[in-house]
């Protein structure tokens, strides 16, 4: 594949998303990095630019699509976007003696994790078409392959997206368009932090960047790792439900719900 020059990357200002800016960053390379975190996201800028690439940032929220939609059309026209990376999300999940979620923490994580990648991918699918080049990376997770007990709205978040991205792929096909989903397991991060429970192969967040990056560079359909973590999540989606929720009660977990809204 040809090397993406110009890269856009949500939820760029912390964890996978600053690991992947600082990964791409190089001379000769344009970056639009986008997240609601100023501070924190001038401190990635900075690194960036230190790295010799060129930097431009956008402080938008994901759920607002109409500034998404500016921010992404606006973008392309300057340069046109070569890779654009959906990677911004929350983790939301259920706490110790909590048997239901918070309907509005529900909705928040789907105001972000869905519709904000949907915010984010759509305005790039036409110019990427007519120019009949592009690729488009949405973020998912081994969350979104099989429920698991302790976050239920978050693993509905990730197949929603596994889907959408496995179809886009099939539908841009024909345009010169690409579309990789990326699987990741545990991935030490701020959100990771928040998971209370064993993390079997959890690697660091530059880590991550790398293994996505390569798979991006080859155009991978499916970046999924690790490997052994995610031929389990597949593995429990044919055997029968009842023994895979026995097995998974077995190992206790608890995350924290979100705090974000369906609105910014
Ligand atoms: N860490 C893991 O173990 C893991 C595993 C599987 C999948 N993932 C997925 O990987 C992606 C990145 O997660 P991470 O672990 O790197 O988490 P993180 O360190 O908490 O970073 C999340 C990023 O998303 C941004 N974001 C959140 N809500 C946003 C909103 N409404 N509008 C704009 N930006 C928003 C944050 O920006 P601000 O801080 O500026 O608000 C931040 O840059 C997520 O989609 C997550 O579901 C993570």
């Amino acid at each position: 594949m040809r090397e993406a020059q110009r890269i856009l990357i949500t939820g760029a200002s912390s964890g996978i998303g600053r690991a992947l800016a600082l990964g791409y960053a190089a001379p000769r390379r344009s970056l639009l990095l986008l997240g609601r975190d100023a501070a924190r996201l001038e401190l990635v800028v900075q690194e960036c630019r230190a790295k010799g690439a060129a930097v431009e940032t956008s402080i938008v929220d994901v759920r607002d699509r109409l500034a998404m939609a500016a921010c992404v059309e606006q973008a392309g026209e300057r340069q046109s976007i070569d890779l654009l990376i959906a990677n911004a999300g929350v983790a939301t999940g259920l706490s110790p003696g909590q048997f239901v979620e918070d309907p509005q923490a529900v909705r928040g994580a789907f105001a972000i994790n869905v519709l904000g990648v949907f915010n984010t991918v759509e305005p790039a699918i036409a110019p990427m078409c007519q120019r009949k080049n592009g690729h488009i990376a949405v973020v998912g997770s081994m969350a979104g392959l099989r429920g698991l007990p302790h976050s239920p709205a978050y693993c509905a978040t990730k197949a929603a997206v596994h889907l959408y991205a496995d179809s886009l792929r099939g539908a841009l096909a024909r345009h010169g368009v690409n579309v990789s989903l990326i699987v990741p397991g545990f991935v030490k991060t701020p959100m990771n932090a928040k998971l209370n429970g064993w993390q079997p192969g959890a690697l660091s967040d530059e880590q991550a960047a790398r293994i996505i990056k390569r798979g991006l560079e080859r155009g991978a359909a499916v970046i999924a790792f690790p490997l052994f973590v995610y031929y389990a999540m597949r593995l429990f989606t044919v055997l029968p439900p009842r023994i895979v929720d026995s097995v998974m009660a077995r190992f206790h977990y608890e995350l924290a719900q979100t705090t974000e809204r369906e609105e910014p």
